[in-house]
């Protein structure tokens, strides 16, 4: 792989004020695909790219995206990723949804390692940091037909961040979405492309208006069993049953949800995948029974949702406080994630 160091390094913004998705490093990887072939891999100094005004991704949304996290241990520099294989696994099914080409997944693996290694001051080890790494393909022909490109280009660039949501840790505020909906069966729903994510805004916009942080999807069907929210997935305590909505094809299959399910699966918990209606949740929260509800994502890491707006009227989820399951998966995955905790899972890859 042919890698361009920078002369200009940046400064680096104060690690304890990153929030989320506003800096990248010096570098970044691209690859591209011509002639039915991706091409060398390269790492290149951060920088603008050049596109002509009729590449098809930036007019019918032929791309896909990926979202994980690196981790530095302060102390030994030692640099370590959660779970990258499942990422890349799950961009070449997002392609292959996309018309787009796959890419080779242990190659991309030990790329991403180097390009890591190159930007590892740039890793924040502030609790709660993390290096974020955003895997992206584009369709690049420069053309106005509506068909599968020719051309793509795959890039990777990082950037240093804190919590997802400004609020940090404490509980979100969401609204059940009655109006609009994100995927139906057949539709993009799990795969991670950009338009999933464009037909998302209006809804979202609304909801922080009214003061909520995101949208609960429901199914675009019959509009009645919840999906998951914007960047997350959604699971709900009710009576001692952790519950979450099964992949039933338009939802996102998020690794951190199934790192959720494995944790609790491991330990003997009781736990559902199954199709959960909003009026079983008004139920339960009315009998006492909804316990804690909580999303789950790369970003979001663990989320804990403290309101949860059902046909216009606000319930109060544990008082608006963190639950004891919350609070329990959000310290273990951490702590896997972080080495405070064995990962008796295998998820965790180093990357020096
Ligand atoms: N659902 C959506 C729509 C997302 O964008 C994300 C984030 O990637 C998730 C769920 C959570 O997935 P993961 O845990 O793999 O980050
Ligand atoms: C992630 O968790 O990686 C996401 O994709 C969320 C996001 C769209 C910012």
């Amino acid at each position: 792989m042919k890698i361009t160091i920078t002369e200009n390094k940046k400064v680096k913004p104060d690690f304890s004020k990153l929030g989320f998705g506003k800096y990248f490093t010096d570098h970044m990887l691209v690859m591209d695909y011509k002639d039915g072939a991706w091409q060398e891999p390269e790492i290149l100094p951060y920088s603008s790219f050049s596109l002509d005004p009729s590449t098809c991704v930036l007019h019918y949304g032929q791309g896909i995206f990926e979202g994980l996290k690196a981790y530095k241990d302060a102390k030994t520099g030692k640099i370590t990723m959660f779970r990258p294989y499942d990422n890349f696994k799950r961009m070449n099914r997002s392609a292959e949804r996309l018309c787009m080409p796959t890419i080779d997944v242990d190659s991309m693996v030990e790329w991403l390692k180097e390009l890591i290694i190159l930007e590892q001051d740039w890793i924040p080890t502030e609790p709660g940091t993390a290096l974020y790494i955003r895997p992206t393909m584009v369709a690049t022909d420069a053309m106005l037909g509506v068909h599968p490109a020719h051309n793509y280009r795959f890039f990777i660039i990082l950037s240093p961040v804190g919590s997802y949501y400004a609020s940090g840790l404490k509980p979100t505020k969401i609204m059940v979405e009655d109006n609009f909906v994100r995927a139906p069966l057949g539709g993009t729903g799990e795969a991670k492309c950009m338009g999933n994510y464009a037909a998302s805004l209006l809804a979202g916009d609304i909801a922080n208006k009214l003061g909520y942080e995101q949208v609960l999807w429901l199914d675009a069907k019959e509009k009645k069993y919840v999906e998951e929210v914007g960047a997350m997935n959604m699971f709900f305590v009710i009576d001692g049953v952790v519950k979450t909505p099964a992949l039933v094809g338009s939802i996102l299959p998020g690794i951190t949800r199934d790192s959720v399910l494995q944790i609790l699966r491991a330990e003997g918990r009781p736990v559902e995948e199954c199709r959960i209606s909003v009026d079983e949740i008004a139920t339960a929260r009315a009998e006492g029974k909804l316990d804690e509800a909580f999303g789950s994502g790369t970003a979001a890491v663990i989320s804990p949702v403290g309101v949860l707006r059902i046909h216009g009227e606000d319930m109060l989820i544990n008082n608006f406080e963190m639950g004891p399951i919350t609070s329990y998966l959000y310290d273990k995955l951490t702590g896997i994630q972080y080495g405070r905790y064995e990962d008796t899972f295998g998820w965790i890859v180093k990357v020096n």
